[in-house]
Formats: structure tokens, C-alpha cells, sequence
């Protein structure tokens, strides 16, 4: 079964809910009411249900949380649950952007534990990772990338792996206008779907999607997503104008 790209906005901390209402307006026009691609937009967790309510009548576009917690509820101040996350309807919860991990201070482990709480809840997690310059440079990136899936992913069950989502993010990419080139991004996901093979199967890795971000833009999608495995994009900063992000949803298609 050929896997469905999905291409996905990550707004990180842009956009209150009337600057999204406006932008999903404007833009669901531009998509014109079908797509060949998944689309789903991530705004901060107070723009959610503002977005949910815009998109009440899309038939094209899903929604995403940045981030979530993996406990149901407690003494957790400033954390948003998965519960509270479904009540408003997400489909999607990224987890492990390297932001997290770096400003944040999230390992594996906790992504880990993200990652079970999704899976346990019925909600999609889309599962950030990827190198930095220097763990590239240092020829780490194949280590790297393997801590991330193997400790990530560890003991979630294969049968909900198709609904999952990895997200490739070379850190270095990220928000700096460089992005690796179609020939270096197919070999880290040809990586990854080879240690997704071993965690779980050729099967069910064949049918896992594993999306490219990192400068991601009009121009250089269609290039990216022409690589066999390749099957979406994770976009920052070219997804804040509804133009840019309507053009990379139809040159992914
Ligand atoms: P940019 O598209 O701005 O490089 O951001 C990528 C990203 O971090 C998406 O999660």
C-alpha cells in the first residue's frame, strides 16, 4: 500500500487564535476543499481550540499539539494532558522537536514515555529526531539516529506503528535557510526505516511515514518528496503564510 504524504505546519510559538482563524480561513480557500496529501496544522496548545473551531467544516485539514505530558493529570504546573488534548479534538501530538530537547532539556526516555501515553490514548504521535552539525560532522549521525528510534520507540507496539509518524529534522536544518540536500535526507530516512525494520518489522516499517523538515519551502518540496522515502514534511517557518503552506501542500502531492 503506497504510504500517504502528510505534511504538517509546525507554528512552535507563532499565531494567537484570531491571527489562526484568519490564516485557516485564507487558506483552506487556497487548498480548495480536497487534497492529495494529509494536512495537519500545529498551534500552540491556547490557539487549539480556536483552530478546531475554524477548521469545523475542512475536509482536508487535521490538527496537532507541539507537545503534551504523559501523566493524565497531577502536580504537573504548566503541562497540558493527552485527555485534555482529545476533549478538544487533536488528532496528531509531536513529540521530541528538537527545540524540546535542547531548550527543554527532554531525553529519550521521556519522549519514550510520550510516546506510550499516545499510543495508550489513541492519539497519533508524530516523533521528532535528528542530528546536530556536530554529531554529522563527528560521522555520528547513524549512532544518533538510532539511540532516538530505538530509545524513543522502546516497547510500543508494532500494530499501532503505522499510525505513528517520524518526523527526520537534521537540527542543523532547522530555521537556518539550509537544508539537506534530497540526496543526504533519502539516506538518513532509508536509515531509519532500516532500524524501524529491525524494531518492528520490514512490514510494518514499509507502512510507517517518515516526514523531512527543515527548511522546508515552496521550491524545495517537490525535489524532497520525489525521494522514495520521503513521505512528508515537518514546516516551521514556511508555514506561517497560508500561500507558502497551501504551494508545499500541492507540490507534495
Ligand atoms: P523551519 O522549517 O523553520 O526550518 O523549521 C523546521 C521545524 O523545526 C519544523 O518542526
Amino acid at each position: 500500500m503506497p504510504r500517504k504524504p502528510i505534511i504538517a505546519a509546525n507554528w512552535k510559538m507563532h499565531k494567537g487564535p484570531a491571527d489562526a482563524a484568519a490564516f485557516i480561513e485564507e487558506f483552506e480557500n487556497l487548498i480548495g476543499g480536497s487534497s492529495s496529501v494529509e494536512i495537519v496544522l500545529s498551534p500552540t496548545f491556547v490557539t487549539l481550540p480556536a483552530a478546531k473551531a475554524a477548521l469545523a467544516n475542512s475536509e482536508t485539514t487535521q490538527l496537532a499539539a507541539q507537545n503534551c505530558h504523559f501523566e493524565d493529570k497531577g502536580a504537573f504546573t504548566g503541562e497540558i494532558s493527552i485527555g485534555m488534548l482529545q476533549e478538544i479534538g487533536v488528532d496528531y501530538v509531536i513529540i521530541g522537536h528538537s527545540e524540546r530537547r535542547t531548550l527543554f532539556g527532554e531525553d529519550d526516555a521521556m519522549i519514550n514515555a510520550k510516546a506510550k501515553a499516545l499510543h495508550a490514548a489513541g492519539v497519533k504521535p508524530i516523533v521528532c529526531i535528528g542530528e546536530t552539525l556536530e554529531e554529522r560532522e563527528s560521522g555520528q549521525l547513524e549512532s544518533v539516529l538510532r539511540r532516538q528510534l530505538e530509545v524513543g520507540l522502546k516497547e510500543l507496539s508494532a500494530d499501532k506503528m503505522p499510525a505513528t509518524v517520524i518526523a527526520y529534522e537534521p537540527v542543523w536544518a532547522i530555521g537556518t535557510g539550509k537544508t539537506a540536500s534530497p540526496a543526504d535526507a533519502q539516506q538518513a530516512h532509508a536509515f531509519v526505516r532500516k532500524v524501524l525494520g529491525e524494531l518492528f518489522g520490514e512490514e510494518v516499517a514499509a507502512q510507517i511515514r517518515i516526514q523531512y523538515g527543515g527548511s522546508v519551502k515552496p521550491a524545495n518540496t517537490a525535489e524532497l518528496m520525489a525521494q522514495p522515502d520521503i513521505d512528508g514534511a515537518l514546516v516551521g517557518g514556511a508555514s506561517l503564510e497560508p500561500g507558502s503552506f497551501s504551494e508545499i501542500c500541492k507540490n507534495a502531492g
